[in-house]
């Protein structure tokens, strides 16, 4: 775990480096919005999606300083995922990466328009990675996809249908929250990735299946976070799903079901990396352990 924390201080710094450079100073008619931006961004998350981008750049021989505007792009759009998700209409959480939410510290409006001019904002990264055209396109597609109606935008939706009393909570929804909601924009930081360094289809396909299982251990690993944690180390309320009501693999199937099925998806992400026959997934690996571990 600690080698993984080493690593990510250092995706972190690089990442800063390019997010300080994308986003616009805190001044003018829209200083209000720019500042909510910076508020949230630079407020010390892992840095887990510029980290997966990153080791799957490595794992193809290539480096995370000649494309650090991509990983800056996947960190925008992850917090502005985080922006709405505690939004009095989602999941209303005033607590985030040990701050007060951005609508707790500005207001929701601005909090709607930070995470909206992030999402856009977003793209303008990806646009600008030096990268030949037709790879960078089908990298921003997959992002876009995933993101979207592909993945994240769809797996929120079904997690917020899920407190309603009249949704049955099933397996089913279950794994498509959580594969959708989180498992697709890890995914997509592989992939994207994976796509600029000219991976194979077969290569491509290898690692998606990898993303699934390792996305599925870190929402697991949240769920059984967010009931038995305190908040000081979470830097969130904690018990906000059982608040909810929300449909989470502890609310489910309870605690030690849920630790199971985390070091399942743990067994099976490793086990996919061990079929990888076309780089040192040493670094990959870690983000599974990272996951077992946590908890
Ligand atoms: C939180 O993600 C949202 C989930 C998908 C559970 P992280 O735990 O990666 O959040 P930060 O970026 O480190 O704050
Ligand atoms: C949110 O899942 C995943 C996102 C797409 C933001 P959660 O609602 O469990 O994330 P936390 O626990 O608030 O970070
Ligand atoms: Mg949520
Ligand atoms: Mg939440
Ligand atoms: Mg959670």
């Amino acid at each position: 775990m600690n080698d993984l924390m080493s690593y990510l201080d250092t995706v972190s710094a690089e990442t800063e480096r390019a997010l300080d450079k994308a986003l616009p100073a805190e001044t003018g008619m829209a200083e209000r919005l720019f500042a909510a931006m910076r508020y949230s961004c630079f407020s010390g998350g892992k840095r887990l999606r510029p980290g997966l981008f990153a080791a799957t750049l490595e794992l193809f021989g290539r480096e995370l300083a000649d494309y650090s505007c991509f990983a800056a792009g996947l960190e925008m759009i992850h917090t502005y995922s985080l922006i709405h998700d505690d939004l009095p209409a989602m999941d209303d959480d005033d607590l985030r990466r040990g701050r007060p939410s951005c609508h707790k510290a500005y207001d929701e409006a601005t909090a709607i328009l930070a995470g909206d001019a992030l999402l856009t904002h977003a793209f303008c990264q990806f646009c600008r990675v030096d990268a030949a055209a037709e790879a960078k396109l089908a990298a921003i597609d997959t992002v876009a996809y995933a993101a979207g109606i592909g993945g994240m935008v769809s797996g929120q939706m079904a997690d917020m249908q899920g407190e309603e009393q009249n949704i049955p909570h099933t397996m089913e929804r279950l794994e498509y929250i959580h594969r959708n909601k989180t498992g697709m924009l890890f995914e997509a930081s592989v992939l994207s990735a994976a796509i600029l360094c000219g991976a194979t289809a077969e290569q491509q396909a290898l690692l998606r299946d990898f993303c699934l299982q390792l996305g599925m251990a870190f929402q697991i690993s949240d769920d059984i976070r967010d009931a038995v944690k305190e908040a000081a180390e979470l830097g969130k309320a904690p018990g906000s799903d059982e608040r909810n009501g929300k449909l989470t693999y502890v609310t489910l199937l309870g605690e030690a079901e849920a630790r199971l099925r985390l070091q399942q998806a743990g067994d099976a992400a490793f086990a996919l990396l061990e079929k990888v026959d076309f780089g040192n997934t040493a670094r990959l690996a870690q983000f599974v352990s990272f996951c077992l571990e946590r908890v």
